[in-house]
């Protein structure tokens, strides 16, 4: 049993093969993402495991179909990059894991509200240049703010859980509203009441074909002056153009993001010496109240043993025409 990994870095390499020990796979690592220019490479491959920026086209599922590959493993949550519908047409098996430390995720998304919210990004930097000054570090208090979050599934819910440990009154927005979340004080409103009340908007629901660019020019002149917000979940749901114009115009007062539109490009690459070419992501960058990150909201020794032992067992089940237990992992 074969199993051929796009994407990989030395620390999936590290927790896979930690994790094969009670498996006994055969492994083939390409540190490219897959896509048409390498699909061809594939061989004797029973799997492929792809991450978050795989592109999983159905000109590569064709190929991958041809060369005897039967099983997708997602080794993330999101799927958005896949063509399900092509993967069931050509007999193909897709499994994700749909739940893998969702605290790992919404401790990351706090650890970018506080430091946007109280400036310690700059102060680390000012205090190593022997600037021990407070001028312009001024910040404001959670407890007592209104946040709004789009999406309380697993992430989402555990978000609100902290912000309600802040103090702070908690407004949701989802498409299936959590009962238990209501009971704990969360208040559920439509989209449209959520976005003027916001001091704070954090985003933790999937990226569908509906909610594309949720976050535009028509959302944001909505939402409070000011208003902070925090991308964890996937770039696709926030128009770029749109919030750099909201930047510049102060309508948001600061962005946090760990995902991007054009992240394929860039993220989980050291690009130090290279010329970019995206110049919305450089402009993003020069913004002095915007926080990029690199998708690594996830990336916790607790997630990523998850991960990985979850994607094996998935394969091993599907391989062994068992369905995993969790039928949520399981698209196609
Ligand atoms: P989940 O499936 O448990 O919850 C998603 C929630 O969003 C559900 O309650 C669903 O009803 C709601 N939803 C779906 N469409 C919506 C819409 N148009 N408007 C409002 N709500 C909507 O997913 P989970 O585990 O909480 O993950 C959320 C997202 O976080 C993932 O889809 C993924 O994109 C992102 N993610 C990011 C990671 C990172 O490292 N930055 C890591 C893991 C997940």
């Amino acid at each position: 049993m074969k199993i051929t990994f796009f994407s990989a870095k030395p620390y999936d390499k590290q927790f896979f093969d930690q994790s094969n020990d009670s498996f006994g796979f055969q492994y083939e690592y390409f540190e490219t993402h897959l896509g048409p220019h390498i699909v061809n490479a594939v061989e004797h491959a029973d799997a492929v495991c792809v991450f978050v920026n795989d592109k999983v086209s159905r000109e590569v599922i064709s190929v991958l179909a041809s060369r005897k590959v039967r099983i997708i493993a997602l080794r993330c949550a999101g799927f958005n990059n896949v063509d399900l519908q092509a993967a069931r047409e050509y007999g193909m098996r897709v499994c994700r894991v749909p739940a893998y430390s969702p605290e790992a995720v919404a401790e990351y998304t706090v650890a970018m509200l506080l430091t946007l919210i109280r400036k310690t990004h700059k102060a680390y930097n000012r205090v190593r240049e022997q600037n021990f000054s407070l001028n312009g570090l001024l910040g404001s208090n959670i407890h007592g703010r209104t946040i709004g979050l789009i999406g309380t599934g697993k992430i989402g819910k555990v978000f609100c859980g902290i912000m309600r440990g802040f103090g702070a009154r908690v407004l949701a927005y989802d498409l299936v509203p959590d009962p238990q979340l209501q009971a704990a004080g969360v208040i559920y409103t439509s989209l449209e009441e959520l976005l003027p009340q916001s001091d704070i908007l954090s985003l933790h629901c999937p990226l569908t074909k509906d909610n594309y660019h949720l976050i535009d020019k028509g959302t944001l002149s909505k939402m409070k002056p000011g208003v902070i917000l925090i991308n964890t979940s996937r770039g696709g749901l926030v128009c770029t153009a749109d919030i750099i114009q909201a930047l510049k115009d102060r309508q948001v007062g600061a962005l946090g993001i760990d995902v991007y539109e054009q992240e394929e490009n860039l993220f989980f690459r050291d690009l130090s010496g290279s010329i970019i070419d995206d110049d919305q992501i450089q402009r993003l960058m020069s913004f002095p109240n915007v926080l990029i990150t690199a998708h690594q909201a996830f990336f916790t020794e607790e997630a990523m043993s998850q991960i990985a032992q979850v994607t094996l067992e998935n394969i091993r089940d599907l391989t062994n025409g068992i369905e995993p237990k969790d039928s949520s992992a399981i698209l196609v």
